[in-house]
């Protein structure tokens, strides 16, 4: 038997937020390189089997992608989402493994696929290291000797999380997706639980499909999403957009 649902709480928006978000912040989106990260396949350094194969590859993979991180800046729709905790109770789940979201002031972010100022043991995943934008190194090694690695959630690997995700979007009055092509699961059906009653709104250049609910937003993240959030500041309560 289904158990009841929470209530939904009135000031309460989750943010879901992708890699376009980042993408004014100058950091390459995914699918706009069309699958090819820094001209590799995805599967050979960012999957499970390509850490296996060649972990000084991957190391080297995510060194630079962690010191392009450390080089962005927070951009106008980070900020305004940051901003929306002044008047609400603000959740960011984000697919992202930047840390722009906590720049720009958000307190609670949950990082689906880990978060690149983290390292961890390769084989205990609950024995985490935070580095900032150090590089990591084939013989470094954690606390049980085994050599670490990004704490990135690499393809064949399940995201972290989940369930708190789930929990945040049932309550959630509002889900303001950003920034992201919804194909990979199990992340993108996460926005199947937000509730009937939820504004719910998806702000992003392309999307394949857009879920059931949802209002598509064309366009570019720093115009729009400070848009929304002023609107909703200003209102003390979420509308539909
Ligand atoms: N403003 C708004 N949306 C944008 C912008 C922008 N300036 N630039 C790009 N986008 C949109 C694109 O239209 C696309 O829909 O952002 C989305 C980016 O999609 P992806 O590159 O697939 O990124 P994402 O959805 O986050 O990918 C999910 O897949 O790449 C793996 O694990 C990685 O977390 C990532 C996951």
């Amino acid at each position: 038997m289904e158990m009841p649902k929470a209530p939904i709480n009135p000031q309460k928006i989750v943010v879901f937020s992708g890699a376009g978000i980042s993408a004014e912040s100058g950091l390459k989106t995914f699918r706009d390189s069309n699958g090819l990260w820094e001209n590799y396949p995805v599967e050979v350094v960012a999957s499970i089997n390509g850490w296996r194969n060649n972990p000084e590859l991957v190391l080297d993979f995510y060194n630079q992608r962690r010191l392009d991180a450390a080089n962005a800046t927070p951009n106008k729709a980070h900020l305004a989402i940051a901003e929306l905790e002044k008047k609400f109770d603000v959740v960011v789940i984000t697919q992202n493994v930047d840390d722009l979201h906590e720049r720009a002031g958000s307190s609670n972010v949950i990082h689906l696929h880990g978060n690149l100022t983290q390292a961890r043991s390769s084989i205990d995943p609950g024995l985490i290291y935070d580095i900032g934008s150090a590089a990591i190194h084939i013989g470094q090694t954690c606390g049980l000797k085994s050599q670490l690695r990004p704490n990135i959630v690499f393809f064949g690997e399940i995201p972290y999380f989940l369930n708190e995700a789930k929990n945040h979007i049932i309550e959630a009055a509002c889900v303001l997706a950003v920034g992201s092509s919804l194909v990979v699961e199990p992340a993108a059906s996460l926005l199947k639980k937000a509730r009937f009653h939820a504004a719910k709104t998806l702000v992003t250049l392309d999307v394949d499909k857009v879920p059931f609910g949802f209002k598509l937003q064309r366009g570019k993240a720093t115009e729009l999403v400070p848009y929304f959030c002023q609107r909703w500041l200003s209102a003390g309560k979420f509308t539909n957009t």
